[in-house]
């Protein structure tokens, strides 16, 4: 599919930037013409993502960014401004699942769920903001999911988080609303990535038959729907959910 020039004059930052979702954004957003930097915890894998897009010509460099720091939020911000001169673009993706229902999840792993799934998302609006209004023309896409839309037993902290970055979006979205920062959630339903850990086949066939598509998502699938929000195409759009769901949420 031809993009080329959609992302063209936008510099973004994208999180969780080394594996699966992250990795998908990094690549499409520098096939549409954005300048990417590219944030993770995990260095090798990240810089490695940047190599493949720089070989194939697009613009795009790593930063590390541990997204629950918000000292490295700050360097990470620096960096994109005195790399590429600015910031248009954010897209909160870097993310964590662990199984955990009201009795077996841990105050350790809820406090760990909230911090990489909610409140990094408020540290990097929070870090990317004065940048962003800079521009007079900025988005920011934050990845929630399916679960923050609907709930499942046995992942409560991780539908807590999802729901709660729904309607942090919603509230960011309002409250910069006439000064030139669209904001927005996307919600994917199962998309093939390391989170889902090792399926065994009866598993993978079961989350498949679930799904009124009958497969489960790519990466670009879920960057393909960032991509139009975070274009001008998007102008007025902002404030919105958008599930990636292979038909899931229509059931
Ligand atoms: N794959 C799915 O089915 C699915 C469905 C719904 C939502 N999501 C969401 O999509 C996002 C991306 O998930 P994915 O499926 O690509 O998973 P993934 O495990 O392949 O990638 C997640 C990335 O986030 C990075 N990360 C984790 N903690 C971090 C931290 N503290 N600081 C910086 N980076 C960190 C990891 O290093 C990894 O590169 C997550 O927010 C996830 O909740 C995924």
């Amino acid at each position: 599919m031809e993009i080329g020039s959609l992302l063209k004059g936008k510099t973004a930052l994208v999180t969780g930037a080394a594996s699966g979702i992250g990795k998908g954004h990094v690549e499409v957003f520098a096939r549409a013409g954005a300048q990417v930097v590219a944030a993770d915890i995990q260095e090798d894998q990240g810089k490695a993502v940047v190599d493949a897009v720089n070989a194939a010509g697009g613009d795009a460099q790593f930063v590390r960014l541990d997204v629950t720091r918000m000292a490295d939020w700050k360097a990470a911000v620096a960096f994109a401004v005195s790399a590429y001169g600015q910031l248009t673009t954010l897209v909160n993706n870097a993310g964590i699942y662990h199984p955990g229902g009201v009795e077996d999840e841990t105050e350790d792993g809820w406090n760990r769920m909230v911090a990489v799934n909610q409140t990094a998302v408020w540290y990097g609006m929070k870090a990317a903001m004065p940048e962003l209004l800079k521009t007079g023309n900025a988005a920011i896409v934050n990845i929630s999911s399916l679960y923050g839309l609907i709930g499942s037993p046995g992942s409560l902290s991780y539908h807590a988080t999802k729901a709660a970055v729904r309607l942090m979006s919603k509230s960011a979205a309002l409250e910069y609303v006439k000064r030139g920062v669209r904001v927005n959630s996307v919600h994917p339903g199962q998309i093939r990535t390391p989170i889902l850990g090792n399926l065994t086949a009866e598993l993978d066939a079961q989350i498949k038959a679930a799904i009124p598509m009958g497969d489960m998502g790519r990466p670009e699938d879920i960057a393909y729907g960032s991509l139009y929000l975070c274009s001008d195409l998007a102008a007025y759009v902002t404030g919105v959910e958008l599930p990636i769901d292979g038909g899931w949420s229509a059931a």
